[in-house]
This record gives structure tokens, sequence and C-alpha cells, in this order.
């Protein structure tokens, strides 16, 4: 199971954001431990839902300061969060009918997103919001 760890390297600067991104490692964290402990499918289910409920909220706070702050890079940024979140629901769907083997499927794909997007698109809004650039 490939645990989330926070990296000094994904802070974008913005404390809110920031704050977010360690709560949103933590709750992908929990998956992986769910699953680790082979708890009940229908409890790592609902872990996930959670997760997608907060992953929206945070992607909705990410596009409102890009707006804000009329972002050149915002239709990029958004359309990436919007295919997440698309996998996400596919791979609920796919957890009804397979169950682990999707859940793992899930969360491999989770820590590999989401350490490219934190790289990427959220570095890149960093050197245009944070503090330093
Ligand atoms: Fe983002
Ligand atoms: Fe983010």
């Amino acid at each position: 199971m490939k645990y989330l760890r926070w990296n000094d390297s994904y802070s974008v600067g913005i404390d809110a954001v920031d704050f977010e991104h360690q709560t949103l490692i933590e709750m992908i964290n929990m998956i992986y431990a769910e699953l680790d402990d082979r708890r009940d499918i229908d409890e790592i289910r609902r872990t996930v839902a959670d997760v997608h409920t907060e992953i929206s909220a945070h992607f909705a706070l990410e596009e409102r300061i890009m707006r804000d702050g009329h972002y050149d890079e915002y239709e990029a940024h958004k359309n990436d969060h919007e295919e997440l979140l698309d996998q996400i629901r596919t791979m609920m769907d796919a957890i009804e009918n397979d169950g682990e083997a999707a859940l793992e499927m899930l969360s491999e794909q989770l820590a590999d997103w989401f350490s490219a997007h934190f790289a990427t698109f959220d570095a890149r809004m960093h050197s245009k919001f944070g503090p330093s650039h």
C-alpha cells in the first residue's frame, strides 16, 4: 500500500490550501490503513465517500482562489480536478461490483494522482499566489 507522506515541497504557501492538503493525505492514508486492517468493505466504502466529499470541497476552494486571482491556467487545473472526481466516482461503482480489488486500485490511483497534481498544477498555483513568488 502506497501511503502518502506530507513533504514540504507540497506546500503551496496558501495556509488554507496547505492545511487541506495535509488533511487529504491523512484521509487517503486512512483508506490504506483500513485496507491493511482488512476492515469491512462497507466501512471502507464509507471512508472513500467521505474522502470524495472532502476532495470536492478542497477543489472548490482552489478553484475559487484561482477565479478570484484571474489565474491563467484555471481551465486546465479545473479539468485535472474533474478528471480525478470522475475517476473516483467510477471506482466507487466498481467497488460495488468487485470489492477489494477495485479498492486497492483506487488507493494506488489516488496516491499517484495526488503526488503528480501537487507537484505540477498545485505547485504552479503556488508560483502565482504563494508568498514567495
Ligand atoms: Fe489542485
Ligand atoms: Fe490541491
